[in-house]
C-alpha cells in the first residue's frame, strides 16, 4: 500500500489510479471538495487532451462550476463545458429536461456539460435527477465521469419522501451501485456526510476526506476506514486529523488503488469561482471558453419545448378526477398507492410552471392538504424538510425575531393543517356560498386573517394568502367585485376588512393559522428564483446586497440578480431601508 503518513505531500495531484473508480469528495463547506473534484476534471481532461474525455456536472444549488470554463486569472478561455441552466447558462435549463440531456449524455452528444440547477423549482433537482438518471442509463455508451455535488441532496440518506424524491433516492443507489459495469464513474461530494445514504458511499472505492468538524460527520468516514483499512494506528491519526485539515488538504483513502495518504492538493489551473471575492481582485471580464449557443438549442430544443406543454387545462381535469377520487373515500380509510402520490407531486410540479394560475394552485393546495391529513407521517416529514432547509440556509448574520414560536410548538406533533369550517353565523349556505372561486378566496383569506387575531389586513396580506399577487389585475377586479357586493370594505388606505355581510359568507379555518403557513403560502406564490431570496432574507435583519448574492448563489454584479431584486421590489416583497441594504417587507410580520 501506498502510505504517506509521515508527511502530506505538497501541490499534490490526484492519484491517477483513483480516477478509474467512484470517488466521494466529502468534507465541511469551504474545506475545498469543490476544487479537489476540478483538480480531477482538470487532470482528466489534459490526459486526455479532451479526446473522447467526457464529463457531466450536476450542480445543484450554489452554481460553483462555471469558473471551469476560463483560466486562473479570469483572461484565458478555459475548458470548453457547455453551462446549461442557472447564472452563468449559455442556455436556460428546465427541470423537465432530465430526460434529454440524460439522453445527450449518455449518447455523448454532450461531451462537456455543467448543469446547474440553481433556477429549478422547489423539488426541480428531484425531478430532474430522476428523468436525468433513466435516460443516462437507458442510452449509456462508453465512459462518462459522473460528478454529483451535494449528493445528499439526490440521495439522502433513509428519508420516506414521497413522489421523485423516493426515485432520486432510488437512482443515485442505482447509479452507485451498478454504474460501473455502464462506464460512468461518479464523483459525488458532500458536506452533510451523515445524511447521505450509505449505498452511495459504500459504492465509492475511493474517499477523499477534507476538513470535517462534527463527529456525526466523521462517523461514516471512520466505519469506511475500519472496513477498509486494517492498520489500526493509522486510523487513528486520520481520525485525530479530520478537524483539523487545512482547507485543500484531505485524506485520500483508496481500497482498490491501495493508496492511502495525507495530501495536500494543488491548486486548481482554472478559474476558481468559489474563491472569496474581494474588491480588487481578478478582471472585471472573465474570458470564458467559445460556445456555439445556436448549435446548443437546437441540441436540448426539445426540452425547452417540452417546458411549454404544461398544459394547465389538462392538469385541471387530471386535478378534478383525484378530487372525486379523494371525496369518495372517508379519511383514514384509503392507502395511498405510490404511483398516485407520485402523480400528485408531478402535478403540483407541473402546476409550478403553469404560473399565475390561480385556481389549480388553490386545488392542489386543498388536495394536498386533505392528504396530509390523512397521512400525519408526510406531514411530520415536511416539517422536518422544512427544518432542515432553514437550517441550510447560509450564515444568518443576524437573526432579529424567534423563528416562529408557532412553528416550533407545531413541530413537536405531526402537523395537522387546519381544517376549515363554516363560519359560526353561516347559516345553511352551501360551501363556497355560491360565490365564483377568486371572490371567495377573497373572502377567506380575509377570515383567515381574522383567525389569527386581524380584524383588517393589508392588499398584499389578503392577495397572498388568497392565492394571487396584490399587484395583479386579478385581484384588483375581484375586490372590486366583493366591494361593491358590499362583502368588504376599507377601514384604512390598503386594508381590506369583512363587513359582516362578508363574515357570513367566508369560510375561516378553525385554528390560528400560523406564521410558517403565512409564509408559506406567500413563498408558494413565487418561482423558483425569487423563493431563494425570500429564504434568504424571511427571519432576518437588514442583509446587505453583497450577503444577499452570496446567500442566494447569484453573482452581485449579474443582470440576473439585479432582475430579480426589482422583482421581488415590485411586489413588494423587500424594502431598501438604505443604499446597499434590503431586508424583507414589514407586511410579512403583522
Ligand atoms: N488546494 C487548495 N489550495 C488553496 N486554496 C484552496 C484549495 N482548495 C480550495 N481552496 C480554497 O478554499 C475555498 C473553498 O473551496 P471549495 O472548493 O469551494 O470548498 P467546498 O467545495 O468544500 O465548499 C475556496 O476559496 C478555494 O479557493
Ligand atoms: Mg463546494
Amino acid at each position: 500500500m501506498n502510505i504517506g503518513r509521515e508527511q502530506s505531500e505538497r501541490n499534490a495531484k490526484i492519484p491517477e489510479a483513483v480516477l478509474l473508480a467512484h470517488t466521494a469528495v466529502l468534507g465541511k463547506t469551504g474545506s475545498g471538495k469543490t476544487s479537489t473534484a476540478k483538480l480531477a476534471i482538470e487532470q482528466l481532461a489534459i490526459e486526455t487532451q479532451l479526446a473522447g474525455f467526457r464529463v457531466c456536472i450536476l450542480d445543484p444549488i450554489k452554481s460553483d462550476w462555471w469558473g471551469i470554463t476560463s483560466s486562473a486569472d479570469g483572461r484565458q478561455p478555459g475548458l470548453p463545458f457547455k453551462i446549461l441552466g442557472g447564472p452563468h447558462g449559455h442556455v436556460p435549463l428546465h427541470s423537465s429536461a432530465g430526460k434529454i440531456i440524460g439522453t445527450l449524455v449518455g449518447q455523448g452528444k454532450l461531451p462537456l456539460s455543467i448543469v446547474d440547477m440553481a433556477d429549478f423549482e422547489a423539488g426541480g433537482l428531484q425531478r430532474f435527477f430522476v428523468d436525468f438518471a433513466q435516460a443516462l442509463w437507458k442510452n449509456m455508451r462508453g465512459v462518462v465521469y459522473l460528478v454529483i455535488e451535494e449528493a445528499h441532496e439526490f440521495a439522502p440518506k433513509e428519508r420516506v419522501g414521497f413522489g421523485s424524491e423516493n426515485l432520486a433516492i432510488h437512482w443515485a443507489k442505482k447509479l452507485a451501485t451498478g454504474a460501473r459495469t455502464k462506464g460512468i464513474r461518479l464523483i459525488v461530494a458532500t458536506h452533510r456526510i451523515q445524511s447521505l445514504h450509505n449505498a452511495v458511499l459504500g459504492s465509492c472505492e475511493t474517499l477523499i476526506a477534507h476538513r470535517i468538524l462534527s463527529p456525526a460527520d466523521q462517523e461514516p468516514v471512520i466505519k469506511w476506514l475500519r472496513a477498509n483499512v486494517a492498520d489500526k494506528e493509522l486510523r487513528a491519526e486520520v481520525e485525530g486529523s479530520l478537524a483539523k485539515l487545512p482547507t485543500g488538504t484531505g485524506w485520500v483513502c483508496s481500497g482498490e488503488a491501495q493508496i492511502f495518504k495525507r495530501m495536500a492538493f494543488a491548486r486548481i489551473a482554472t478559474y476558481d469561482n468559489t474563491a472569496t471575492p474581494t474588491q480588487d481582485s481578478g478582471p472585471a471580464r472573465i474570458t470564458t471558453a467559445p460556445v456555439d449557443v445556436g448549435e446548443l438549442r437546437e441540441l436540448i430544443g426539445e426540452a425547452a419545448a417540452e417546458a411549454e406543454g404544461s398544459d394547465p387545462i389538462a392538469l385541471k381535469a387530471r386535478i378534478g378526477d383525484l378530487e372525486r377520487a379523494l371525496a369518495a373515500q372517508a379519511p383514514g380509510e384509503r392507502n395511498w398507492s405510490q404511483d398516485e402520490l407520485d402523480e400528485l407531486g408531478d402535478l403540483a410540479r407541473a402546476e409550478g410552471y403553469a404560473e399565475g394560475r390561480n385556481e389549480v394552485t388553490a386545488r392542489i393546495v386543498g388536495l394536498t392538504t386533505r392528504i396530509a391529513a390523512i397521512t400525519q407521517g408526510v406531514a411530520a416529514n415536511m416539517a422536518q424538510i422544512e427544518c432542515e432547509l432553514r437550517e441550510a440556509i447560509k450564515a444568518p448574520p443576524e437573526i432579529d425575531r424567534p423563528l416562529y414560536p408557532a412553528q416550533i410548538e407545531q413541530r413537536q406533533a405531526p402537523i395537522a393543517p387546519a381544517p376549515m369550517r363554516r363560519a359560526p353565523t353561516g347559516g345553511a349556505a352551501k360551501p363556497n356560498g355560491g360565490l365564483p372561486k377568486g371572490q371567495q378566496a377573497i373572502l377567506d383569506a380575509l377570515a383567515w386573517w381574522g383567525v389569527g387575531g386581524h380584524s383588517s389586513a393589508s392588499l398584499a396580506q389578503t392577495a397572498f394568502v388568497a392565492g394571487y399577487s396584490h399587484t395583479s389585475s386579478t385581484f384588483d377586479t375581484l375586490r372590486s367585485r366583493v366591494k361593491s357586493a358590499g362583502l368588504i370594505d376599507y377601514p384604512d388606505q390598503g386594508r381590506m376588512r369583512l363587513t359582516d355581510k362578508g363574515t357570513r359568507l367566508a369560510v375561516a379555518p378553525a385554528r390560528s393559522p400560523t406564521m410558517m403557513e403565512y409564509h408559506a403560502r406567500v413563498r408558494g406564490k413565487l418561482r423558483g428564483p425569487m423563493q431563494k431570496f425570500f429564504d434568504a432574507l424571511i427571519g432576518r435583519k437588514t442583509l446587505t446586497l453583497e450577503q444577499l448574492a452570496d446567500a442566494t448563489g447569484y453573482s452581485f454584479t449579474s443582470s440576473t440578480f439585479d432582475t430579480l431584486r426589482s422583482r421581488m421590489k415590485s411586489l413588494d416583497l423587500i424594502t431598501y431601508p438604505e443604499r446597499g441594504k434590503v431586508r424583507i417587507s414589514d407586511w410579512l410580520y403583522p
